[in-house]
């Protein structure tokens, strides 16, 4: 029988994967044959010997120690692209409550106090404070083209975006989703200096860390609006607090909250809800089920 361990509430839909009789599936055992975790950190915890495989039910891997992982031989599945469209959906939400002020909007209707008409007076005299542009015609750039960062590519030309991406390691299923309306830059620099709305969708690993940095900032066209919904550490916050300063970036919308980041105007902080959909549970609880038994039964290893 193999012991499974769950380290986060996993959709059913994936557990019925599972036959009953050649499981045991708990979240608190001893020596499992695999684990199977949502965002749980794994960094700091001990792998038993018995541990074969690890297989994390979301796209990027960097709350498991991969390192640890490799030396001893435990192998590490993810499940990308099964919550791709529950990511693009609210980036495509992102692109526009950074450009119309709504979020700011609501707040300040939220706080407004008069009887009978005066709240609609209030309205009427204040509401220009929120005015924001229309995202049509502006250019996006999509840095990084794997399943969320074609789809939002493509879905930005359906609203009339000039749509430029970059990815230097594009592979050939992404390049044939996506639009050939959308230009291929030759360069990172290319995108960041032309574009007006930039959003990442690259994994976080030490050679993505900080990449939207004081540099690429000092390149950036005045009033850009910038999109996080890949990594917190993908962009280095204390340059950005200054490119907000300096007028270089409008707004910052972020699925990654951090102290330095909250209370400020142009930063919008969403709590990591970019997969938070019934749908993507159950894609990725299912993808990462399945891999896990067709290792643990069959000794496959395929990552999708
Ligand atoms: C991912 O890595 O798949 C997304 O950020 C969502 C998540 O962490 O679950």
């Amino acid at each position: 029988m193999f012991k499974l361990q769950t380290l986060n509430k996993i959709s059913p839909v994936g557990l019925e994967v599972f036959d009953k009789a050649k499981y045991e599936i708990s979240t608190e055992l001893n020596d499992p044959d695999a684990i199977i975790v949502r965002s749980a950190n794994m960094h700091d915890m001990e792998f038993s010997s018995n541990l074969k495989a690890i297989a994390r039910a979301g796209a990027g891997v960097n709350n498991i120690p991969i390192e640890k992982c490799t030396e001893k031989g435990i192998v590490v599945f993810n499940t990308p692209g099964a919550n791709a469209n529950a990511v693009k959906e609210l980036v495509i939400a992102g692109l526009l409550i950074s450009s119309r002020k709504v979020i700011n909007g609501i707040q300040w209707a939220q706080s407004l106090k008069g009887n009978g008409s005066e709240v609609e007076k209030m309205v009427e005299k204040g509401k220009s404070q929120f005015e924001g542009p229309e995202i049509k015609g502006k250019r996006l750039g999509v840095i990084g083209l794997g399943a969320i960062g074609v789809m939002v590519a493509n879905d930005a030309l359906a609203l009339g975006m000039d749509v430029i991406g970059f990815d230097p390691y594009i592979s050939i299923s992404a390049a044939w989703e996506l639009s050939s309306n959308v230009h291929r830059a030759s360069s990172l620099e290319e995108l960041i200096s032309t574009s007006d709305y930039i959003t990442i969708h690259v994994p976080f690993m030490e050679s993505t860390k900080n990449m939207i940095n004081k540099d690429m900032f000092s390149i950036m066209k005045k009033g850009v609006r910038l999109l996080n919904f890949a990594r917190g550490g993908l962009v280095n916050n204390q340059d950005l607090l200054e490119a907000i300063d300096n007028g270089t970036i409008a707004c910052y919308v972020t699925d990654f909250p951090s102290d330095e980041l909250l209370g400020i105007e142009n930063i919008i902080a969403i709590p990591h809800l970019g997969a938070s959909t019934p749908e993507s549970e159950e894609n990725c609880a299912l993808m990462a089920a399945m891999q896990l038994r067709d290792f643990l039964e069959k000794g496959h290893i395929k990552n999708s």
